[in-house]
């Protein structure tokens, strides 16, 4: 095979500027958040990461709206998150202005903007109507007892995390999608591609993602290919049944890649970061162990007190600018909207550090955003979140923490890795 040494030179050079970017803007971060006291750049390092929630209050204390060191803006005001998220003013995409430490991923849904969200949402939304969502009940029932079957026969002391909160959702969504039935595999690619969503850290990492999504993309065209031959009664198949006028087949692929991420890499820190909350105030836990109907409310309350998705972005689309809590935002300006902090406002949440199962106002959380890109699996993910606290309270009463816990790395999703627990 002959070698285009131009070529070769030419991709090497690209990778040193790719490198250098890459460590350039983590070396910013750290000057920005260490030195300059920028709270942005402080969430995305590893004190930020640790505790969230004190850098949004440092925010929280300077104004409802800040600037960014980028030049955009960012709140972590429940109002102007809602302000902006129901505005059709603002968009998730333009051309002309990308979003900051803007990833690889191809988000689907979640990266397009009315006509195209508008016909794709509308193909996908009948796989999680309510009349499906039964059909899920008994999936998720039957994965939850499969996995704490042989926990409880096993032993006393377990990693709630690897033997519960990751392959449930991962159980649920692939049969969903007609995929085939390797956990390990698919957790592995979910998790790395899930964390290019808070931008790619290294060399390395490139190339774990590259390599990962190369994987999901094949295994993405053999499910279609078998979906096409051989329909069944899986969302993919329904899907495809569509392609053509409706949805082109990179479309497809990308909406079914949104699906496998969104179904796994949040729901799986939901119930992390419940169990967590829930062991660490023995009587939050001991109110779902007396009375497991709770489980929707702890649901809802997990999700208000350590939203797994901890912040969102809209860039604003028009040329009018618009005011937000008395900043104008103008057009081609980014706004970071603090989901987590959102969910801790305290003009809505009385007491809103604390974790409370019986509160009353838990309902006004924005875990699953809002507007036209409100979550699509939010009653899924309601649904198995509730089966998952309640089967825990019911088989565990005794259950507790057996050693630290250790976080994930990552700004926007947030959940643990290791969540040792003992019974
Ligand atoms: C606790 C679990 C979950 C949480 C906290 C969550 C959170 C979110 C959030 C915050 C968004 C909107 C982001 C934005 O506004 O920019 C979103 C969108 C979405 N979610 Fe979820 N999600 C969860 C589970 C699921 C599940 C189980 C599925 C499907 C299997 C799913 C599918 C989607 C889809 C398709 C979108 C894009 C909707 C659109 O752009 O129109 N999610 N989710």
């Amino acid at each position: 095979m002959a070698v285009n040494v131009q070529q070769l030179s030419r991709q090497a050079l690209g990778i040193g500027r790719f490198a250098r970017e890459i460590y350039a803007m983590r070396a910013q971060n750290a000057y920005h958040g260490l030195v300059r006291g920028d709270p942005l750049s402080q969430l995305q390092l590893a004190a930020g990461r640790a505790d969230p929630h004190a850098v949004h209050e440092r925010m929280r204390a300077l104004g409802p709206v800040l600037p960014t060191r980028l030049g955009n803006l960012s709140t972590t005001s429940h109002a102007v998150c809602q302000q902006v998220l129901r505005s059709r003013a603002f968009g998730v995409d333009d051309p002309a202005a990308p979003r900051p430490g803007s990833d690889m991923l191809d988000l689907s849904l979640l990266a397009l903007n009315p006509p195209d969200h508008t016909r794709l949402r509308r193909l996908a939304a009948p796989a999680f109507t309510p009349r499906r969502m039964a059909g899920y009940e008994a999936l998720v029932e039957t994965a939850i007892d499969r996995l704490l079957d042989p926990v409880a026969r096993q032993g006393r002391s377990f990693d709630l995390m690897a033997a519960f909160a990751s392959p449930l959702p991962i159980a649920v969504i692939t049969r969903m999608l007609g995929l085939p039935d390797e956990p390990g595999r698919l957790r592995h690619i979910g998790a790395t591609v899930a964390s290019a969503l808070d931008g790619v850290r290294s060399i390395g990492h490139a190339l774990t993602l590259y390599l990962a999504d190369r994987d999901l993309k094949q295994t993405f065209d053999a499910l279609l290919v078998r979906a096409a031959a051989d329909p069944g009664d899986d969302l993919t198949s329904a899907l495809l049944a569509q392609e053509g006028d409706q949805i082109t087949l990179e479309e497809l692929s990308a909406l079914v890649g949104l699906l496998l991420l969104a179904g796994f890499e949040t729901t799986v820190n939901a119930i992390g970061n419940g169990v967590r909350a829930l062991l660490a105030d023995r009587e939050q836990w001991q109110l779902l162990v007396d009375d497991p109907s709770r489980a929707g409310a702890v649901v809802e309350e997990v999700l208000r007190y350590d939203p797994p998705v901890q912040q969102t972005a809209r860039v604003l689309l028009t040329p009018e600018p618009v005011r937000l809590a008395g900043v104008e935002a103008r057009r081609g300006q980014w706004v970071m909207l603090l989901l987590a902090a959102a969910n801790r406002d305290p003009d809505v949440f009385t007491d809103p550090h604390r974790f409370d199962v019986t509160r009353p106002d838990m309902g006004e959380h924005l875990a699953f955003s809002g507007g036209i890109h409100y979550c699509l699996g939010a009653a899924l993910a309601r649904m198995e979140l509730a089966a998952a606290f309640r089967a825990l309270a019911v088989r565990f009463p005794g259950l507790r923490p057996a050693g630290p816990v250790v976080m994930r790395p990552g700004t926007v999703l947030r959940g643990p890795r290791r969540l040792p627990v003992t019974f």
